[in-house]
């Protein structure tokens, strides 16, 4: 990979790639030129969204286990011959208090949010210092900047993401690979309709972009600029955070 990179002929692989935010991280680099495995727990999806989409196949694994994707990456990278990008999109949330909340639901917010990224980043190194360096994006969110009610493990893992981030761009600068994060506010997805289905939710989420200079959501393609900004970017961009939410975050 250049110093520069030119994904045009690139390969990637886009976790959470079925649907939403990673949907549109899928269209906007395969229009770049990009080779695509779409990589999500909802087969169906996947292949849905492969058939439509010139360029791209899909590979059913659950991203929290290594097992699986262990299995998924090797499958991608076979059939992609080699791996330039890996995009971190996957993720999950379910809002409520954290007083009211069990174990049972912090460790699945944990394996998706923060051991699904651990995995793949683990499996893609060796990869990605094969082809000669690479790009890693990882999708957190604002949650994890500057926390957010109802949501504090989801924002715990969503930090943790943007630490680890700053490590392995540390770790990984001597192979030529940047590792950058994208934080989305809230962006109009099937993650956030399901969030609204909650009274509450929906009313601080409605008090959210009242909030937001912009005063709307994010469109998901407004957040894939930003990742295919990075997967593209110059290796001397890395350790770096970015949000993308109509101006209710600002950087310090
Ligand atoms: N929508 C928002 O407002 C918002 C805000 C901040 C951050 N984010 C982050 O953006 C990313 C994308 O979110 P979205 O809103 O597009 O969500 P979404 O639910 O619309 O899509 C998420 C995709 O990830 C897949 N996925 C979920 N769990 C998985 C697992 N264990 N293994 C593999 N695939 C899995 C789903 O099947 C789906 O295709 C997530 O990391 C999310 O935390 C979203």
């Amino acid at each position: 990979m250049n110093d520069h990179q030119e994904i045009n002929g690139a390969t990637a692989i886009v976790t959470g790639g079925a649907k939403g935010i990673g949907a549109a991280i899928v269209r906007r680099l395969t229009a770049a030129g990009v080779s695509v495995a779409i990589v999500d727990l909802d087969a169906d999806g996947a292949e849905k969204l492969a058939h439509e989409v010139p360029g791209t196949f899909a590979v059913a694994a659950d991203v929290g286990d290594y097992a699986a994707m262990y299995a998924a990456v090797d499958e991608a990278c076979t059939r992609l011959n080699g791996l330039d990008i890996l995009i971190n999109n996957a993720g999950w949330d379910h809002v409520q208090r954290f007083t009211d909340t069990e174990s049972t639901l912090w460790d699945k917010l944990i394996h998706i949010n923060l051991k699904g990224v651990f995995n793949a980043v683990h499996l893609a190194i060796p990869r990605l210092i094969s082809s000669g360096g690479g790009r890693i994006v990882n999708v957190a969110s604002d949650a994890g900047r500057v926390g957010s009610s109802g949501e504090a493990v989801y924002a715990a893992c969503k930090g943790g993401t943007i630490a680890f981030t700053k490590s392995i761009a540390r770790e990984t600068a001597r192979h030529g690979i940047t590792v950058n994060c994208v934080c989305p506010g809230p962006t109009d997805t099937p993650l956030l309709g399901e969030i609204k289905q909650d009274e509450r939710a929906a009313a601080t989420m409605d008090a959210i972009v009242r909030a937001t200079p912009n005063r709307r959501l994010a469109q998901p393609d407004e957040v894939a600029e930003a990742v295919t900004f990075f997967a593209s970017a110059p290796a001397h961009i890395t350790g770096q955070v970015l949000s993308v939410s109509g101006g209710l975050t600002m950087a310090g």
